[in-house]
C-alpha cells in the first residue's frame, strides 16, 4: 500500500501544487489521476519515487524490505512466489519487511528503492541512438555492478529477461532494431519493457498516451492493463481522457488546484454519473474533447 498523509508541495517559486494530500493506494489497483492541466498531477505521481521531494507529509509504502528497499506490497508471500517463479531466488525469512516514509530516504536507500518503481513518460524517454534490446536492459542497470553497466556487458539471464518482457509487449522482432525506427506506440512498448525488466513493482505513468493517435492509445493502454493484471503491476496512470480513465482505472482519483477533490473506485457508478461528478472536478463540462473515441 502507498499512503500519503497531508502531503504538500510549494515549488521554490511559491506555487503550491499540492495541498494537503490523503491518499491510500493499494497493490493491484490500476488508479486514474484525472485533473485539468496544472492541477498537481505530475507533482504527485513524482512524489512517489520522491523525483520530487515533499514540502510537508509522509509517504509511507508497506512492506519494504529493509536490506534491498525491495517492495513486496500488500501480500508479500504471493510477490515472492510470483518472483521466485520468474527465477529470482528469494528467501522469506531473510527478509525484513517494514513500512517505509519514502520521504525520509536518502541518497543509496532512494536508489535502491527506485529500482522498484517504474515510470513512462508522453515523450517516451527512450535513447534513440541504442537498440530497442539495449534501452530494455537500462532496467537492469540497477541490478548489476557500475563496470557492467559502463561496458554495456549483460548477463545472460538479463537478457532472458528484457525478451520475456519485449515478448509481453509484443515487440520481440524489433529487438535487435534501433529505437530510433520505431512509431510512438511501439516506443512507449519499449519503455513498458523497460520497466517490466526492472521488476517494477510500482508504475506511475505521466500521460502516457497524450503523444499516441487514438487506435494507438487503446493498444498501448491494453499493454498497461495486461502488466497490472498479469504481473500485478500498481498502476498510477495520469490521463487526459476521461474515457480511458473509465475504461481502464479500478479507481479515479480527481485533482483541482493540487487538492485531491474525488476518489472512488470504478465500479458502484454509471459512467454517465462518474462524468457528471468529474465536471466538478474539471469544473466545467466534458465534452468530445475529453475522449479518445467516440463516445
Ligand atoms: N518545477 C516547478 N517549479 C515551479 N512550479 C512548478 C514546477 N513544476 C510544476 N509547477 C507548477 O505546479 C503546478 C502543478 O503542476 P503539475 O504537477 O505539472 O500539474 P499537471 O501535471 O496536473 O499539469 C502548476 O501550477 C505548475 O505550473
Ligand atoms: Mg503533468
Amino acid at each position: 500500500m502507498i499512503k500519503f498523509v497531508n502531503v504538500s508541495k510549494t515549488y521554490a517559486n511559491g506555487t503550491q501544487a499540492l495541498k494537503n494530500v490523503n491518499l491510500e493506494i493499494f497493490e493491484g489497483e490500476f488508479v486514474a489521476i484525472l485533473g485539468l492541466s496544472g492541477a498537481g498531477k505530475s507533482t504527485l505521481l513524482r512524489t512517489v519515487n520522491q523525483i520530487i521531494d515533499v514540502t510537508e507529509g509522509h509517504i509511507y509504502i508497506d512492506n519494504i524490505d529493509v536490506n534491498t528497499f525491495d517492495i513486496y506490497g500488500d501480500n508479500p508471500d504471493q510477490m515472492i512466489e510470483k518472483l521466485t517463479n520468474k527465477g529470482l531466488s528469494i528467501e522469506r525469512d531473510k527478509l525484513d519487511l517494514q513500512t517505509i516514509d519514502v520521504t525520509t530516504l536518502k541518497g543509496k536507500q532512494l536508489r535502491k528503492l527506485r529500482k522498484n518503481i517504474g515510470m513512462i513518460f508522453q515523450s517516451f524517454n527512450i535513447i534513440k541512438r541504442m537498440s530497442v534490446l539495449q534501452n530494455v536492459l537500462t532496467g537492469r542497470v540497477a541490478y548489476n555492478p557500475t563496470w557492467r553497466n559502463i561496458l554495456g556487458i549483460y548477463k545472460e539471464a538479463d537478457k532472458q529477461i528484457a525478451y520475456r518482457a519485449l515478448k509481453k509487449v509484443d515487440i520481440l522482432e524489433k529487438t535487435f532494431g534501433r529505437a530510433s525506427e520505431l512509431s510512438g506506440g511501439q516506443m512507449q512498448r519499449v519503455a513498458i519493457a523497460r520497466s517490466l525488466a526492472q521488476e517494477a513493482k510500482i508504475l506511475l505513468a505521466d500521460e502516457p498516451v497524450a503523444s499516441l493517435d487514438p487506435v494507438t492509445t487503446f493498444e498501448v493502454m491494453e499493454f498497461l492493463k495486461k502488466i497490472n493484471q498479469e504481473d500485478g503491476v500498481t498502476m498510477i496512470a495520469n490521463l487526459h481522457h476521461v474515457d480511458l480513465a473509465l475504461k481502464y482505472a479500478t479507481r479515479i482519483v480527481g485533482i483541482k488546484g493540487g487538492e485531491v477533490v474525488y476518489d472512488i473506485p470504478r465500479h458502484g457508478k454509471s459512467d454517465k454519473q462518474i462524468i457528471k461528478d468529474l465536471e466538478l472536478v474539471y469544473g466545467r463540462a466534458i465534452g468530445a474533447k475529453d475522449f479518445v473515441g467516440e463516445h
